[in-house]
């Protein structure tokens, strides 16, 4: 494996991460083991990517950790996941703080448990002077409400007189989304073998390379990391116009 480190970034290096991290139950199923089993593993790879972007030097990094239609799971399961998330955010909140990660959050946050709510409030304040990687993390998030919400927002400031509908253009519209303040993602990774957006960044996809690996969430390390990023320096990326 060729490895593109820091060191001899591209000027196209990627800046701007997102991964959705598929494949958890999956990797529990093969060994006979419960499927919150293969989320808990899932939490450890979340660490090592998290590594990886800061020794990369990556920027951005957003993790879909729970879809909107995620709620629709076994009670049980979802309970585990919040639980999963309590104790992650816990646990990982000072390692965050000093390796100089800024935590936030996308997605319907107001429908998670009060306790995972206040902890996740608790991880963006203490993190919020932090500007070496910024760390967006998808809970109970969906890209179709995010644009319909953002749409809601801005028919109501045009009903205010705050802004004029024939103003109004895709750079404006990006103002009312949830990632206002970080670029579209450059690389959308999905794991497990799934080739699907699965209603992740709708908007925000509209130009990232999609990377899709076989490797289970629970198992991806850093150099599945690499090898993503690999296949991202290969592709040669023209917006739609014609390369030079
Ligand atoms: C998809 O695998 C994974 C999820 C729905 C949950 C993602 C959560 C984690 C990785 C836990 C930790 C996250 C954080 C941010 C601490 P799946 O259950 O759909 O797997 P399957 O398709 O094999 O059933």
């Amino acid at each position: 494996m060729e490895v593109v480190g820091k060191k001899d970034l591209l000027p196209e290096a990627p800046k701007h991460i997102a991964i959705i991290m598929d494949g958890n139950g999956r990797w529990a199923g093969k060994r006979a083991m419960s499927r919150l089993k293969g989320h808990e593993q899932g939490a450890k790879a979340v660490r090592e990517v998290i590594k990886g972007c800061r020794e990369l030097g990556i920027p951005y990094l957003t993790l879909f950790a729970f879809s909107s239609e995620n709620w629709r799971r076994p009670k049980e399961e979802v309970n585990h996941l919040m639980g999963l998330f309590k104790f992650f955010f816990n646990k990982e909140i000072n390692e965050l703080v000093d390796a100089g990660v800024k935590v936030d959050f996308i997605g319907n946050i107001s429908k998670l448990p009060d306790d995972v709510q206040k902890l996740s409030k608790e991880l963006v304040e203490r993190t919020s002077h932090n500007s070496a990687l910024t760390l967006t993390i998808a809970l109970s998030y969906g890209g179709r409400a995010e644009i319909v919400e953002s749409a809601v927002r801005l028919a109501e400031d045009i009903a205010s007189g705050k802004v004029s509908a024939a103003d109004l253009s895709e750079g404006s519209f990006e103002g009312y989304l949830e990632t206002k303040d970080i670029p579209d993602p450059d690389m959308i990774i999905r794991t497990s073998g799934e080739k699907r957006l699965s209603n992740f960044l709708l908007w925000q996809s509209a130009y990232s390379e999609l990377i899709f690996q076989d490797v289970l969430w629970p198992d991806y390390t850093r150099n599945d990391l690499q090898d993503a990023i690999n296949e991202f320096y290969s592709r040669n990326r023209r917006y739609g116009a014609v390369s030079g």
